[in-house]
């Protein structure tokens, strides 16, 4: 056998405007191998993908594939077998899984689309992810995660020999992920080179055959990570000693700010719930996936009709049947799908921090300093990597979106925040800097906090009380010592641990 990488970036370097976004970067990936690629938020790893699989070209540096200087566009990757699942989800919602699968791509029989052959094959993808999707389900029906599943399906209905995955498994539950790891060994053992970005180390370690580190558009190691700490990983990614603490909790204050009782949705999937929240407090929901966390939220703030309950703000019976309701009542809602946080592509980033605080600014005019103002405030409170406040919005990474849509949130002084899985796709080192956010917030007495992680080392550093849902019902309460890995996945699980059980020798 020829040791001959597939794939191989020479020396690519790639500008947007006048920011040098990868500086002379040199890679190659062989066949057989899965390589773990970590960077923080706008640290280019997306960028380098896009130009791994034709859908950007670099200004200098040259693509060779199996030996051979190559020029890619997506057509000619795809005819190599260069697959991409891009960061954002890219799917068609009205259309039926399976159309989405095969999407541009549809097998012909006497010049009709061949159905069947479509959902034949759907089904064997499915089958080979062993999960429980209908092919034949419209796409806007499916939850986050599996729509994610649908996007690589729709990479592996394709002849693939580099697969390449941009945080796959940002919205997948354990379960999903472990799968999905299953298919990605295989697809290794079968000859395939797979390309895995992702922020979770952890997972990274645990699948990855060789690490790659991007700091600042340049590669700073690429190679064995078999010795590798997470810690270690993150200080290669940040360039120096990271500080991982949580910061400290904060104290509460025994007045209810919230209240939800007996709350139940129309469409069954929340029974009976009542929880209260107290000012200053920082509330997480834990749960396993599809334990009913986001539904339970969606029908607090409207999204979703309840049947019956009643919601209390400071108190008062509030009746809330939209977000625009919910914000006038001082609540504010995260969803845990980006595409849905209301983010404006095409406008200014600054504009989009102040798009839902308007009001507050100035009601006949807008002021553009004042805006530019009060971005330049979360740009450095929650470390915004931005080239200036006029960059337009599409052109962040996925992780500085994110730390965006956070900022426009708390830009409206709204006092309660519902956030529904606030880290996803963000680096470890500006996750630190939103859960001080939070926590200052919190412990100022400016806002109080429901947090919906399926994150557990978040949930249980960052949270004062957890509540565990399964199934659409509250099963468990979390405090103190409690707050724990084994007592938190027991009750989601459906079991308890007594005290006894865990501290015995
Ligand atoms: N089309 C574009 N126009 C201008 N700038 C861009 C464009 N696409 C990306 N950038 C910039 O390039 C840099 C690298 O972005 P990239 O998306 O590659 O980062 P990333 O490592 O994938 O980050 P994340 O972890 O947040 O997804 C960022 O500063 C981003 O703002
Ligand atoms: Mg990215």
């Amino acid at each position: 056998m020829t040791e001959m990488p597939v794939l191989h970036a020479r020396n690519v370097s790639m500008k947007f405007g006048e920011a040098l976004v990868l500086d002379n970067v040199d890679v190659e990936f062989y066949a057989g191998r899965v390589y773990g690629v970590v960077g923080e938020n706008g640290a280019g790893k997306s960028t380098l993908m896009r130009i791994l699989s034709g859908f950007l070209q670099p200004i200098s540096g040259q693509i060779h594939f199996e030996g051979k200087q190559t020029v890619l566009n997506p057509q000619r990757a795809k005819h190599l077998g260069i697959v991409l699942v891009p960061q954002e989800l890219n799917l068609v919602e009205p259309l039926r899984v399976y159309e989405n699968i095969f999407l541009g791509d549809e097998p012909v029989k006497h010049i009709l689309i061949d159905r069947k052959a479509m959902i034949d094959r759907s089904s064997e993808i499915i089958k080979s992810l062993d999960v429980q999707i209908d092919p034949a389900e419209p796409v806007e029906k499916l939850s986050t995660g599996k729509k994610q599943m649908v996007e690589i399906m729709k990479a592996l209905s394709r002849n693939v020999k580099i697969l390449i995955m941009d945080e796959p498994t940002a919205s997948l539950s354990e379960d999903e992920t472990n799968k999905l790891f299953e298919t990605v060994r295989k697809l290794r053992d079968s000859g395939i080179a797979v390309i895995f970005v992702s922020h979770r180390l952890k997972e990274i370690i645990q699948i990855a055959d060789e690490l790659v580190v991007l700091r600042d558009g340049k590669k700073v190691y690429q190679g064995d990570l078999s010795n590798f700490s997470e810690a270690q990983i993150a200080e290669m990614m940040v360039g120096r000693k990271m500080s991982e603490i949580y910061p400290e909790k904060p104290t509460i204050e025994e007045k209810t700010v919230f209240e939800v009782q007996n709350l139940s949705s129309t469409d069954g999937k929340i029974k009976d719930v009542s929880f209260a929240l107290k000012n200053g407090e920082i509330l997480g929901f834990y749960g396993l996936v599809g334990a009913g966390r986001t539904e339970l939220m969606q029908t607090i703030i409207g999204i979703r009709k309840l049947s019956s309950g009643e919601i209390f703000v400071d108190g008062k019976p509030t009746v809330i049947k939209s977000v625009k309701e919910a914000m006038k009542n001082g609540i504010v809602y995260l969803p845990e799908e980006r595409k849905l946080a209301g983010l404006v592509l095409n406008f200014e980033v600054f504009k989009n921090t102040t798009l839902m605080a308007l009001d507050k600014i100035s009601k006949i005019f807008t002021k553009p300093k004042v805006e530019v103002e009060r971005f330049e405030y979360y740009r450095k409170s929650f470390d915004i990597r931005v080239r200036s406040p006029y960059q337009i919005t599409r052109t962040l990474s996925g992780g500085n979106q994110q730390k965006l849509v956070l900022s426009k949130l708390v830009e409206t002084g709204a006092k309660i925040f519902m956030l529904d899985e606030p880290t996803r796709g963000v680096d470890i080192n500006s996750r630190y800097q939103i859960y001080k956010i939070i926590s200052e917030l919190a412990s100022k007495k400016l806002a109080s906090f429901i947090v919906i992680s399926s994150d557990l080392p978040e949930i249980i550093g960052l949270c004062n009380r957890v509540i565990v849902m399964r199934d659409g019902e509250v099963v468990g309460e979390a405090t103190g010592d409690g707050i724990n890995e084994a007592n938190l996945i027991y009750l989601a699980l459906g079991f308890s641990v007594s005290q006894d059980d865990e501290t015995r020798e």
